[in-house]
């Protein structure tokens, strides 16, 4: 990566990982990501704010480099994961006189993960300054946005809040700033899906924080810098509320064609009643996928066959992936197909414990779906329409 001026005298030192195609061995990245470090002059102390991937420190050092950087008085470590603190025990070594800067759990974190020593920290408390001269460090808990530990640090005299993980995008692109606000909407909501979203009540708190601040730019870890922030704090809002939309999505897997003409029976009646609908073929669909529809969806409803007693692994791994990510969707409903029997509709009830749902009586068909089923499934429709109405905005009568 290529070093940017952000402001006077503050950079952009971080690296692009233009190939990288997932997070995590988990997290598919369509548009790779990036690990953002900003060095800050201050008139008579420097500090870098976040380091990079581990595979990344030799961009990271080769930027400090081209910018002459002989001194380095703090790294500030906003969060302990090491896609952001790996390049730290380098430095150390490259910088001998640096200390890290971050809170005491940050602290325990980083002395666990990358065995630094003890007495190369300085530890903060929450709202404390540091002093770069003529630019100040202010730090800002904001635990649980995906770990504990997590501090925003805010420059008031540039207005500038770094704020790691939260809002960031995985998006390598070489633009400094999100312009393509429609391309960094989808990135930033994917983020958000994937890591974020069990998270919105921590979340929400910590929006009303960052909007009592006077914020013109907020620089994320991962993805472009907001040059108007305006617009990832109105869409971040609005993903961590509580309310939910007119949309219904429906993961499954159909392996005779019973289960898929089920969903595509309901998809229609859906629509027909004013519904979203959007059905998932888990049978290779990225997870991505289904977590940014799960960000808004008010209802879930699981279609499968039935496999060895019980629900098909493709819609096992959608319940779970729901369970983990927590969801604001407060309805939910299971339909499919068997032959002889099956326990699909305890199992997939089983796995949903962590969220709060409210189920539609299951339509379960032995065999081929008739015109009985299609009733089922029209009165399926009619209930998750009347649920609707009651509770998104927009919907009530
Ligand atoms: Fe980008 Fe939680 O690390």
């Amino acid at each position: 990566m290529a070093v940017i001026k952000m402001k006077e005298r503050i950079y952009s030192v971080g690296a692009v990982d233009w190939n990288r195609r997932v997070f995590d061995e988990l997290i598919h990245l369509p548009e790779g990501t990036s690990y953002n470090s900003y060095l800050i002059y201050g008139s008579e102390k420097t500090a870098l704010i976040d380091t990079v991937y581990p595979p990344k420190t030799f961009e990271l050092i080769e930027n400090l480099k081209k910018l002459k950087v002989n001194k380095i008085d703090y790294i500030i470590s906003n969060h302990a994961e090491q896609d952001h603190s790996g390049a730290i025990p380098e430095l150390l070594k490259i910088y001998p006189e640096s200390r890290i800067v971050c809170n005491a759990k940050c602290k325990e974190m980083l002395i666990d993960l990358l065995l630094i020593p003890d007495d190369r920290f300085i530890v903060i408390n929450d709202g404390e300054t540091l002093s770069l001269g003529d630019k100040t460090l202010q730090f800002i808990f904001a635990p649980w946005v995906h770990w504990p530990e997590t501090i925003f640090t805010y420059i008031p005299e540039d207005k500038v809040l770094f704020t790691c993980d939260f809002l960031g995008s995985h998006f390598a692109t070489s633009e400094l700033f999100a312009h393509d606000e429609k391309k960094v909407y989808l990135l930033a909501k994917r983020y958000y899906a994937e890591v974020m979203m069990p998270f919105r009540a921590n979340i929400r708190k910590h929006l009303e924080k960052i909007n009592s601040l006077a914020v013109e730019f907020i620089a994320p870890s991962h993805g472009p810098v907001y040059d108007r922030p305006k617009f990832i704090l109105e869409a971040q809002a609005d993903w961590a509320s509580e309310d939910v939309k007119n949309i219904a999505i429906i993961p499954y897997t159909s392996m005779y064609g019973s289960t898929s003409k089920m969903v595509s029976h309901l998809a229609d009646a859906l629509k027909e009643r004013g519904v979203e609908v959007r059905p998932f073929d888990m049978t290779g669909e990225d997870a991505g996928n289904l977590a940014i529809a799960l960000v808004d969806a008010a209802t879930v409803i699981f279609a499968t066959p039935t496999v060895l007693s019980g629900a098909h692994p493709n819609v096992i791994y959608a319940a779970f992936l729901m369970n983990a990510l927590r969801p604001k969707a407060k309805f939910a409903g299971i339909i499919g197909s068997y032959s002889w029997g099956g326990k699909a509709v305890e199992q997939i009830k089983g796995i949903l414990s962590n969220v709060k749902l409210e189920f539609f009586d299951p339509v379960l068909v032995k065999g081929y779906p008739e015109e009985q089923a299609f009733s089922a499934l029209d009165n399926l429709s009619e209930a998750i329409r009347n649920k609707h109405q009651s509770v998104c905005k927009g919907e009530r009568d």
